[in-house]
């Protein structure tokens, strides 16, 4: 999921420390067989682009450039040059690096890729944008494979009677303007499933959830209550004092390492009926 803190600078800046943090928790959760799936239709047709929308520093090319072998060209956007400026991969010398906006430069890219994908995107998107996006993907007949699109739920083993206000408020957030259009938010990965399979693609929707536990994913854990609760107390000032008592207890457990969490999130295929 996308989240804010010392994480999203300003709106729709996210921190490179914040994508640091995240990458492991992401790489563990995805839906690997969608990726392999679409790896070997990707080799027998003889695909060879791939274009990420909002790359950040390029963890998706880095979980994706091993398992794709076949591919010769990897085009990263995004719209903050800092943080494409420290994409990289082992073994992938020189990916091109397009500084630009999803909704111009990135749905103009898709004209020139086999293959469009995206990670931790779709629940900052419009439908409109994602409309767009599909309309492009279909005229130039590319796969799409989006992954890790937070999906609503947030669950704890260990419930507190204040989880539902901090999940419900988050979602509603979650759901605001995002630079480009009213974000779907949890609905995203449902909404590009339609939206494809309405444009005459096979689909294939897979949970991605992150399961987080113990002391290795504590301080994701902690950084991302920090957003919700930046997030929710922005929504609901009136709640502040409820929702900061919530973060105070929450933390006591997760600094002791004592805590799991899912926090849902889903990946979604895309494949032209005849690739
Ligand atoms: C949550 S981050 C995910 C980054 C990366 N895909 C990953 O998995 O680590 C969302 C990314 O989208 C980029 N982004 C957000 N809005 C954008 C826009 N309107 N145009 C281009 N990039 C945008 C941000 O700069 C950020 O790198």
């Amino acid at each position: 999921m996308c989240s804010r803190l010392g994480v999203l600078v300003s709106d729709e800046v996210f921190s490179a420390d914040w994508l640091a943090l995240r990458e492991a928790a992401d790489h563990r959760s995805r839906a690997h067989e969608l990726a392999d799936r679409l790896g070997r239709t990707g080799q027998a047709a003889g695909w060879t682009h791939v274009l990420d929308l909002g790359s950040g520093t390029g963890s998706n090319l880095r979980y994706l450039a091993p398992r794709w072998p076949w591919v010769r060209s990897w085009t990263l956007l995004d719209h903050d040059a800092r943080l494409l400026g420290a994409a990289s991969a082992p073994g992938i010398a020189d990916p091109i690096r397009l500084v630009g906006d999803l909704a111009a430069e990135g749905v103009d890219a898709i004209s020139s890729a086999d293959v469009v994908t995206a990670s931790a995107l779709l629940d900052l998107v419009s439908e409109e944008w994602m409309t767009r996006v599909v309309d492009a993907c279909a005229a130039r007949g590319a796969a799409a494979l989006f992954t890790l699109s937070y999906d609503g739920s947030i669950d704890w083993r260990d419930e507190d009677p204040d989880d539902g206000l901090v999940r419900e408020a988050m979602n509603a957030h979650q759901r605001r303007e995002k630079g480009i259009g009213r974000a779907l938010g949890p609905d995203a990965t449902v909404v590009a499933d339609r939206l494809f399979r309405e444009a005459g693609y096979k689909t294939c929707l897979r949970p991605s959830p992150w399961i987080l536990n113990g002391l290795k994913d504590r301080e994701l854990t902690l950084a991302l209550m920090q957003g919700w609760i930046e997030a929710s107390i922005e929504l609901r000032p009136t709640d502040a004092d409820r929702l900061r008592a919530w973060q105070s207890r929450r933390a006591a457990t997760v600094q002791a390492g004592a805590y799991e969490v899912m926090v849902g999130h889903c990946d979604v295929l895309a494949v032209p009926s005849d690739p």
